[in-house]
Order: structure tokens, then sequence, then C-alpha cells
């Protein structure tokens, strides 16, 4: 008999060790002279159990975790034996953390072996890219209309609208260009879909070419992801290879290849005129807009730029039907979002959900609150532009609206917890200095309001004319918001501005009532 194991190859459990696991379990089952298969697959995205290793039974999949390679021979026994283990988590789909998940974007991922075409086919994927093709390029962005899929890498404009665009715009070259920099604080949905489920990413982007007529994508990686970078680059190898990429794709009329890109790593990048620059190898510089790069975007081209959750969404869209997907959520924002729980959190990981849970929830029953043990004092949701939330504003919905009502945004998913300890006058220093860092300098509220919003938060944290430099600080996030070209300069005030009114003890000020808003 031979024993199947799964141990993941994602970034985030070679961090812990899932490595030397496997290669521990491997020397111990030459010991006991044990025939193993192990697979390594994408993570669940359950992070405080990684290295979290998995055996095929009879009834599905057992789960044990968090594995060391010290445990190797006592798990190999155990699962020679009954299976009994203390880290034992039972079967994989029915943890808890997991079960109440709507995977939808990330049904396979942490499932398939992530290397291999033929086991994306036995889990459902090219279904969608077979209906894309039988439906034809107007039906297609139809589809994507209808199912309410608004971009996932933050500003959420609706994704089918915007490939309408690029098929309307007449130009014998197009572009479909993936954005995976992934520079939000607190993310790795995009990083773990590449790791875990590439060929969805591929099936997504190849869609978008027959929707749109663009016959060659790009995806832009940020180079701190030298995993990621390596598993697309065989996905896209072996896509090649099944027909799945190049000419006449899955025995079409149509043609449509991709490469991998690797940035150079700056967050400004992330924002799509600049990647578009860095693709052309130019300095990554914010474009104005218009012109949209819809209409002349890549090399001047009609060019679809859309994120990594975005690009994967959509084969279950086409394969399910829009009303599937727009079924889920709440209001304006359909379908599901992969939220991703990081920073002073007990239970870190991807927990996709449809939209409409509270952001309470989120932290204190699926995050099961801090790490440390300490009160959770703010939460920083969107990334490095998103606001601080303090905890009565919980109740707000993950949705894009209720978000925006309370000045604040989603972003790319992600949430950052603090606990008590955090000093949230140091964290509106630190938004005002990574604006400074990373801004390209193209406008001056952002490359010169920054460094001067830095100056005077440590003004008032020195008290040094305190209520003067507080006006001041408010007159220069004013500047920076309504003055800044894009959503760096103009975001950098929200966690600014949010750290000012929910923590105003911090910066020296009376203490804000705590009631609710
Ligand atoms: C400073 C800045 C950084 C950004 N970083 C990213 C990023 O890392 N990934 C991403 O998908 N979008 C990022 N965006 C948003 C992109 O400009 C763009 O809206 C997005 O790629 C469009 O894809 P979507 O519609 O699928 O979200 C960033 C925007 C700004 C202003
Ligand atoms: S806001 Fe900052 S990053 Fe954006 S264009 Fe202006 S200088 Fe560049």
């Amino acid at each position: 008999m031979t024993l199947r194991l799964y141990i993941p190859i994602d970034a985030a459990a070679l961090a812990v060790g899932a490595g030397e696991v496997d290669t521990a379990i491997r020397a111990a089952a030459l010991r006991r002279g044990v025939a193993i298969d192990i697979v390594r697959n994408g993570s669940r995205g359950l992070h405080w159990l990684e290295p979290m290793v998995e055996v095929e039974t009879p009834a599905g999949r057992a789960a044990y975790g968090p594995v060391a390679p010290g445990d190797a021979e006592s798990l190999l026994a155990a699962l020679l034996a009954d299976g009994a283990h203390a880290l034992g988590l039972g079967p994989t789909e029915d943890i808890p953390w997991l079960k109440r998940q709507t995977r939808v974007t990330f049904a396979r991922c942490g499932v398939v072996n992530p290397r291999s075409l033929e086991d994306f086919r036995a889990h459902g994927g090219c279904k969608g890219l077979e209906r894309a093709l039988s439906l034809g390029a107007e039906a297609i962005v139809e589809e994507v209309v209808q199912s309410g899929l608004r971009g996932r890498g933050g500003a959420g404009f609706p994704t089918g609208i915007k490939w309408r665009t690029v098929a309307q715009t007449q130009s014998s070259q197009k572009y479909i260009v993936c954005n995976a920099d992934e520079g939000d604080s607190g993310t790795f949905a995009d990083r773990m879909i590449m790791e875990g489920d590439p060929f969805v990413l591929i099936e997504g982007m190849a869609i978008a070419g027959i929707a749109t007529r663009a016959t060659k994508g790009y995806v832009y990686i940020r180079s701190e992801y030298p995993h990621a970078v390596a598993m697309m680059e065989a996905a896209i190898t072996a896509a090649r290879r099944g027909g799945l990429l190049g000419k006449r794709i899955a025995g079409s009329t149509f043609n449509f290849d991709m490469e991998v890109r690797v940035g150079a790593g700056a967050y400004v990048c992330g924002e799509e005129t600049s990647l578009l620059d860095s693709l052309e190898g130019k300095r990554g510089i914010v474009r104005a807009k218009p012109p949209l790069p819809a209409h002349k975007g890549l090399f001047g081209q009609p060019t679809v730029v859309n994120n990594v959750l975005s690009f994967a969404s959509v084969p279950i869209i086409m394969d399910k039907g829009a009303a599937f997907y727009r079924d889920f959520g709440v209001g304006k924002s359909r379908g599901t979002m992969p939220i991703q729980l990081a920073g002073n959190i007990k239970h870190g990981g991807l927990f996709e959900t449809a939209f409409g849970i509270t952001l309470g929830e989120l932290v204190d029953d699926v995050g099961g609150g801090t790490r440390s043990g300490r009160p959770v004092r703010a939460v920083q949701v969107g990334g490095p532009l998103g606001a601080y939330f303090p905890r009565p504003l919980f109740d707000t919905l993950f949705d894009y609206e209720a978000f925006a009502a309370r000045d604040g945004l989603i972003g790319h998913g992600g949430i950052v917890v603090f606990d008590d300890t955090v000093d949230m006058a140091k964290q509106a220093r630190f938004a005002m200095e990574f604006c400074a860092i990373e801004s390209c300098g193209k406008c001056t509220p952002c490359r010169i309001g920054s460094t001067r919003g830095m100056e005077v938060i440590d003004h008032i944290i020195r008290n040094e004319n305190r209520a003067a430099n507080m006006t001041l600080l408010e007159d220069l996030c004013h500047t920076l918001k309504f003055g800044s070209l894009c959503a760096l300069g103009g975001f950098t005030p929200y966690p600014v501005m949010s750290a000012l009114t929910y923590f105003p003890e911090d910066f020296g000020a009376p203490p804000r009532l705590q009631a609710a808003e």
C-alpha cells in the first residue's frame, strides 16, 4: 500500500519548515521501508497550522499540524496504525475554520497539485474556458458584467465594464495584463493562487483574451515572490504543452499566449499605469488619465489590467453562470472575497466568504482575537492606504460601500490587527513615511507633502505647538487627498486621519468617547 501525503509548497508553509518536514517524512519512510507518495500542494490558508500535512484516507483527507521535522517518525507510525496523533485535526474539510468558508475562487487551492494540468482538469479546471468558447466574445463580457464582479486589486471597478471597453476599442494588437504586484500590507491571496492553483489564473486570462480579442498576456509579479514566479512559469509551460496557451487554444480559432515579468520592488508599480511603464522597461511612474489603459495601455495599445483574484474568479463565473456568483454578497459587493487575516492575530490566514460579514466577526470569531492575548485596539483594512478602525466600528459590513461610508476601504481584502500596545501616532507617522519612500515623485502634494507630514507628526509627538500642528496636519491631509494624481498620495490621509480621529489620546489630545459611531 502506498501512503499518499500532501505537504504544501506554498511560501508561507516553506517559511515555517514545510521543506524540512517533507525531507524528514521521506527519510522516516525509507527507514521503515514504507512506500509513500508526497504531493506538494498549495496551502489551505490556515497559517497557524502550517506546515499542515494531509493524508489520503478512504473517507477523504485527514489533516495534521503544525508538523515539525521531529514529528515525522511518530506521525508516520500513526498513519500506519489508526491515524490517531496529538497533532491530528480530523478530516480536513471538517476543520471549522475551513468549513465556515465559501470557497469559490479558492476552491482548488490546497487541494490540487499545482504543477499538474491533469489534476487541474480533474477538479473542474478548463470548464469555464470551454463554456466561454461556446458563448463567444460579447456574451462572455455580458456574463462578467452580470456577475457583478468588481476588481479585487483595490479600486473595485466592475471587471466586465473594463473588458467591454477594451473589446469595443479597435486595434490589431491588444494586451491582457495581470497585476500580481500584491504590495498591500497583510495580503497574500494573489501569491496563494499563483502557488496553489496557477492554472486558474491562466484560464481566467485566456478567457479575457477571447472576450477582448487580445492575443498576448503578461503576469507582473513582485520580485519578493520567487516561488510564485517559478510556479507560474512552470504552469505556463505546461499550459502551452497542453494546448491551453498558444495557437488555437483549446481547439478554438483563438490564439493567446502569455509570459511572466518580474517587478523590481516598488509599491507604486502596483498602480496600473506605472506597472505598464515598468512592463515597458521604464522606471515606474504614474501616468495621467485619460487615456485609460483600456484605450491606450501597454505599448500604447488597448489593455485589460486586472488583479490576480479578478482573473481567477472568472472561470467559475463562466462555468456556473453569472447568477451563481451574483447570488453571494450584499448590495453592490457581489460574490465572495478572499479575506486575508494578518498582523497580531491568533488565527491568521486566507478566509474566503461572501461579502457582508462584519469586521468584528472576522477579527474576533474567525481570527480569534490577538496572538498576544491582549485586547484588539485597532485594525487596518485595505493595505497601507486603508483606515484604522477601532472596536466601535467593528459592526461595519465587509462591503465596498459600507467601508467607504466610514472613510475606509477594503482594498485587496487585507486585515492587519494591532493590540493595545500599538502607538497610533507612530502608525500615522509611518503612513506618511511609507508615502515619502514609495512616492513616484510625479506630483507635489505626495512627493513633498508626505515628508512635511512626517515632520508635522514628529512635532505633535514632541508636543511642540501641538494645536497649531494638528490643524496643519489636517490641512496637509486635505491637500494630499484632493491634490494627488493617484491613490498613493490621495489615500495616505486615510490611515493618518483615522488614527487622529479615533485615537486622539496617542497624539496628546483628550480621548474620544468610545460610543458606537
Ligand atoms: C499605489 C497603488 C498600488 C497598487 N497596488 C496594486 C497591487 O499591488 N495589485 C493590484 O492588483 N492592484 C493594485 N493597485 C490598483 C491598480 O491600480 C488597479 O486598480 C488594479 O490593478 C486593477 O485591477 P482590478 O480592477 O482587477 O482590481 C494599486 C493602486 C495604487 C494607487
Ligand atoms: S500621488 Fe504620489 S505616487 Fe501618485 S502620481 Fe503623485 S507622486 Fe506619484
